[in-house]
């Protein structure tokens, strides 16, 4: 096997071979293969594309690049992921709901980079809460409540770290093949069998075009089917956060809140639609409709608010935030931003208000920054709603004086105001099975 033939194969458009994409992620993961002739292959595969067949290739190859989990946990590992979003934490809503219905949630989730928070951060804020678990800990955690959240080990696919670390400075990240390979890579070699996806579009998604966005739930489905696993696709908007909390400490809030049934809206619409779908998934439901119907009654039972009660506590956290949330971390400044004029929310910079959080503390500007786990804010309003001028339309909770006045000028820049009437955002777009695609109405 040698690189040069590989490279030169994927050049000319042909496609690559299981022993040729082993030997490239083994050599990736290894170290035995330069960052050059990786680079040259990785540019030949954002030209000319891989098949199905390679793509599920890729995916197993840098999935076995590293530890492989093999989870007993006395029933299908489910998992979903979300190619990012602001203020979304259907995790924290979903995971304890589908446990609640027999599910076993088996979840690694990352952390918040750029204008995205991240499910760990989250749980962080949570006074004693342990995201580090060894994996037998882990394990015996999702067999005995059904469901655990932590960080995602070192050693997980180590090809895909490598690779994704080159395209992100040689311009090789807007590739389907390559996208959908290191997602899934991730989520394979963490064990999971049945894995629903939630495949952000719009401005500040991996694919701002909602065809880009089916193309690639697309091929995360087709390597679900040529890989033996069951994976079905969401596309979702991402106008605006989907949720009003934005902040660590206030997403949890906002999270025990639904499942508290104090709250209602998108976030929890978006999270019974996932759930369902990975009861499906996993078999424990005979179709969405009925594990629709199972996450409901999960919700109004409370059932799922003690699943997250007691996943809390089996990672050490302080359980009692689910029956007291002022136990979680507060912000010593609250201020409400109040509208200017009269008019309707037309559109939201999603992404601006992610940045916000961000430069408030919620988020890290570089990946060994500290997070400030009270601090965010609260949009009071959605896209469509008309607001008065005086109308609180965010609540900001931050640190001090200088962070609340540089947010709310940030709040304010990703905010337009109309005369006119405008719609709601649109939620969800697409379902994508192995029986295709089908377009969501709302
Ligand atoms: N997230 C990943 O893990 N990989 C990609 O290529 C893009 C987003
Ligand atoms: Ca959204």
């Amino acid at each position: 096997m040698d690189i040069l033939t590989i490279i030169e194969d994927k050049k000319q458009g042909r496609a690559l071979t299981r022993e040729q994409i082993d030997y490239f992620a083994r050599g990736a993961a290894d170290g035995s293969l330069p960052d050059y002739q990786l680079a040259a292959l990785l540019m030949a595969i954002r030209l000319n594309g891989m098949d199905a067949r390679e793509t599920a290739d890729l995916t197993e190859a840098m999935a076995q690049s590293g530890e492989m989990l093999s989870p007993d946990v006395g029933g299908v590992p489910v998992d979903k992921h979300s190619t990012g979003g602001v203020g979304d934490t259907t995790t924290l809503i979903l995971a304890p709901l589908v446990a609640a219905c027999g599910g076993k949630v088996l979840k690694m989730s990352g952390r918040g980079l750029g204008h995205t928070g991240g499910t760990i951060d989250k749980l962080e804020s949570i006074p004693g809460m342990r995201v580090e678990l060894p994996e037998e800990e882990f394990l015996s955690a999702v067999r005995s409540v059904g469901c655990a959240v932590v960080g995602q080990s070192a050693n997980l696919a180590p090809a895909d770290k490598r690779l994704y670390a080159l395209r992100d400075v040689t311009a090789t990240v807007d590739s389907v093949p390559l996208i959908a390979s290191s997602i899934l890579s991730k989520k394979f070699a963490g064990g999971a069998r049945a894995i629903v996806l939630d495949v952000k579009t719009g401005s500040g998604a991996l694919m701002d075009s909602l065809e880009g966005s089916i193309d690639l739930a697309r091929a995360m489905v087709d390597i679900g089917f040529h890989a033996g696993r069951k994976i079905v696709a969401v596309v979702s908007g991402m106008e605006e956060p989907l949720g009003s909390h934005v902040g660590n400490a206030l997403e949890v809030k906002e999270a025990i809140d639904v499942l508290s049934g104090r709250a209602a809206g998108p976030l929890l619409e978006v999270s019974l639609f996932l759930g369902a779908q990975m009861l499906y998934a996993a078999g424990i439901a005979e179709n969405a409709q009925k594990g629709e119907e199972m996450m409901r009654a999960a919700l109004e039972s409370g059932a799922g608010l003690n699943k997250l009660e007691e996943m809390i506590a089996v990672q050490g956290g302080d359980s009692r935030i689910c029956r007291d949330i002022s136990l979680l971390p507060k912000a010593p400044l609250i201020v409400p931003v109040p509208a200017e004029k009269d008019g309707y929310l037309s559109h939201v910079n999603g992404t601006a208000l992610g940045l916000a959080a961000q430069r408030m503390g919620a988020g890290r500007v570089k990946k060994e920054d500290i997070i400030d786990p009270a601090v965010g804010f609260v949009m009071e309003k959605r896209i469509g709603d008309y607001v008065k001028a005086g109308e609180i339309i965010c609540t900001l909770h931050a640190r001090d004086e200088a962070s609340a006045r540089e947010a709310e000028e940030k709040v304010r820049a990703a905010l337009t105001f109309s005369e006119n009437p405008a719609n709601k955002a649109r939620l969800l777009y697409a379902l994508v099975t192995p029986e295709g695609v089908s377009h969501l109405s709302e």
